[in-house]
């Protein structure tokens, strides 16, 4: 007897084989059981007749309860009237555990709840098919740097500095000593490209975000790449390919995850580059036109960028913001030295920001300079200083949010549904 799993079962018309996997939901008649079975790789209806198995097998199938996990055995047929195709008809059921009453019913549940019982929720479809696309997403990105000759060098969690603004670090003790949750591994990774020349590290973040919004979480993922003899120009050709490579493989790959979310894949087809850009002063100006004035200097919020985003039918670059609302080691603007060669790369539909980018500073002297200004501790960035004293050259790389790609990718309300143990704000448990 063969052991399958659901999504060989089309290989396998006609044949006895075992199935192992969790109770979903059941329907029943007197004479006759419909369960609803999935096991990870995807649903199958089970179905019980009372007259064709042994009476223990129709005691066993009545006693089930949802999420039991169990095994199966049964003969596969081809049903077009089944929403999966298929159907095995049960003649043996052996229950592994007997599931205690669910917490979570077919019903509609509450927010805070599910969110309590995430450790649970990820079972249901939608949120399978969330992370399997996130997954694609993380699987295509990759694929797409590796063979564009990136090597990926991973940097460390535990840092002894600050990068991208004092106020969000999570400190921990370190023997005696202050070490900060990595906010972003790219000060490293301006290291690794001195000996690899095209790195991306890949890992988690975290930023102490006071921010209760649909686009923060505290740890998110992010990917960065980093380039020697690379400026903003090939910087932002690179993320306009990449992003372009990763939406289109997730409709290639993955479009019955996103029927399941209900997903309009039309706007992501669009996603195609070159994509548009517009700089941060036409982008000031256009709010002012929608009626949302904002002082040249500050920083975009969310409803900004929904506006700037609303007039593209694909992710627009906004260039050149003012150096005082970016991080230290940016490059200045030659020609305009209060902005940043840098570009925030925003998502359609409202989605916002997904990446942040720059050509870095170059010079000791001025990278220095930033330091100071930012009230930075020169000791903590010794090393960083030595990467513009030993064969310092232009470089440019850019860090993609994972969760907000995902976000954006499965057209979600929110970023807590982007991973399957989201940390917000307020939020540590499960
Ligand atoms: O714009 P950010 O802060 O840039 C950096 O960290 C640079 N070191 C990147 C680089 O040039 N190597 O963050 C980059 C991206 C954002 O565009 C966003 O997608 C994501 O990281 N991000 C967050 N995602 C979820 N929750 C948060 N609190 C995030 N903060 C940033
Ligand atoms: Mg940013």
């Amino acid at each position: 007897m063969v052991c399958i799993t659901i999504d060989q079962a089309g290989d396998y018309l006609g044949q006895e084989v075992t199935l192992q996997g969790w109770l979903y939901n059941k329907r029943s008649s007197g004479r006759i059981q419909f369960l609803e079975v999935r096991d990870g790789t995807g649903w199958i209806q089970a179905v019980v007749v009372r007259k064709e198995v042994d009476e223990a097998v129709w005691g066993e199938a009545s006693r089930l309860t949802q999420e039991s996990s169990l095994t199966i055995r049964g003969t596969l047929k081809e049903e077009p009237r089944s929403k999966w195709g298929y159907e095995i008809w049960v003649s043996d059921i052996t229950i592994v555990q007997l599931a205690e009453e669910y917490p979570i019913t077919l019903k509609e549940h509450g927010t805070d709840f599910l969110m309590d019982h995430r450790h649970l929720w990820i079972r249901v479809p939608r949120q399978q098919a969330i992370l399997r696309i996130r997954h694609e997403i993380i699987w295509a990105m990759q694929e797409w740097l590796n063979d564009q000759g990136f090597i990926r060098v991973d940097t460390p969690i535990l840092t002894p500095n600050a990068c991208e603004g004092t106020t969000t670090l999570f400190d921990i003790e370190y023997f005696g000593d202050k070490a900060y949750l990595a906010q972003t591994g790219q000060l490293y990774s301006e290291a690794t490209i001195g000996s690899l020349r095209r790195v991306y590290c890949f890992g988690p973040a975290f930023r102490a975000e006071k921010s209760k919004t649909r686009r923060h979480a505290i740890e998110f993922w992010m990917l960065e790449p980093e380039m020697a003899f690379c400026d903003q120009e090939e910087n932002m050709r690179i993320q306009e390919e990449l992003v372009a490579y990763v939406v289109h493989r997730v409709l290639e790959r993955r479009g019955e995850e996103l029927v399941v979310l209900g997903r309009d894949t039309a706007a992501l087809r669009r996603v195609v580059p070159p994509f548009p850009r517009i700089t941060y002063d036409e982008a000031i100006d256009f709010l002012k036109a929608h009626g949302e004035e904002l002082p040249w200097g500050e920083d975009f919020g969310a409803p900004h960028e929904t506006i700037i985003a609303s007039q593209f039918d694909r992710p627009v670059f906004v260039t050149n913001y003012p150096s005082q609302v970016k991080a230290f080691y940016m490059k200045p603007h030659p020609e305009r030295p209060e902005v940043a060669i840098c570009a925030d790369l925003l998502a359609p539909e409202g989605y916002g920001e997904i990446i942040g980018g720059s050509q870095r500073i170059d010079d000791l002297d001025l990278l220095k300079q930033r330091i100071r200004e930012h009230n930075l501790p020169e000791d903590a960035f010794k090393w960083y200083l030595d990467l513009r004293r030993y064969g310092s050259v232009p470089h440019s790389g850019f860090g993609i949010g994972l969760e907000r790609t995902v976000t954006w990718i499965c057209g979600l309300d929110h970023i807590r549904e982007a991973s399957a143990f989201p940390r917000l704000l307020n939020r540590i448990y499960p």
